[in-house]
């Protein structure tokens, strides 16, 4: 049987990345992520992405290929590791703008502190790392 891995990285937007370019994005995750049984959130902002992906080992070869789109930069690996179950199972990849009135207003300073230190780079403890994210989207 094959195991279920999730990976998290997060990113530089390349400024020349435009929301078209954003919209073609998502139509490579609607085509691909479902025929790999991949699923997770995407997270963007004027300058930054964040994504958690899921599945199985092919989560690193599609991890390799994203690490080569020039539509980002500086990507950084936040974790990836084995899990029992897929926590966004529902989301062949779920796209949330994160600078979207309501969202930084919508979360206590804590939480917003450990955010932007995540999508800079610096992972929390995962569990929290993985709920921050499933809360953001949420709320985004
Ligand atoms: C931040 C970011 C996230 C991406 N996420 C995915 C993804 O989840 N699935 C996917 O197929 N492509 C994703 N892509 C696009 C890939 O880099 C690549 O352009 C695409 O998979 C090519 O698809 P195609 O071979 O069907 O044209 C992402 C690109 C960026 C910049």
């Amino acid at each position: 049987m094959t195991g279920l891995y999730q990976l998290i990285y997060s990113s530089i937007r390349t400024p020349s990345c435009t929301d078209a370019e954003i919209e073609d994005i998502l139509r490579s995750c609607k085509r691909n992520n479902s025929k790999e049984e991949i699923t997770g959130i995407l997270l963007h902002s004027r300058n930054r992405f964040i994504q958690y992906i899921e599945g199985t080992s092919e989560i690193s070869k599609l991890y390799e290929k994203i690490k080569l789109d020039d539509r980002h930069f500086n990507v950084t690996l936040l974790a990836y590791s084995p899990i029992e179950k897929r926590i966004f199972p529902s989301w062949q990849m779920g796209f949330k703008d994160i600078d979207k009135l309501g969202f930084y207003t919508s979360i206590t300073e804590k939480d917003k502190i450990v955010f932007n230190n995540m999508i800079k780079g610096d992972m929390p403890e995962i569990g929290i790392g993985i709920s921050l994210l499933k809360k953001f989207f949420e709320k985004a």
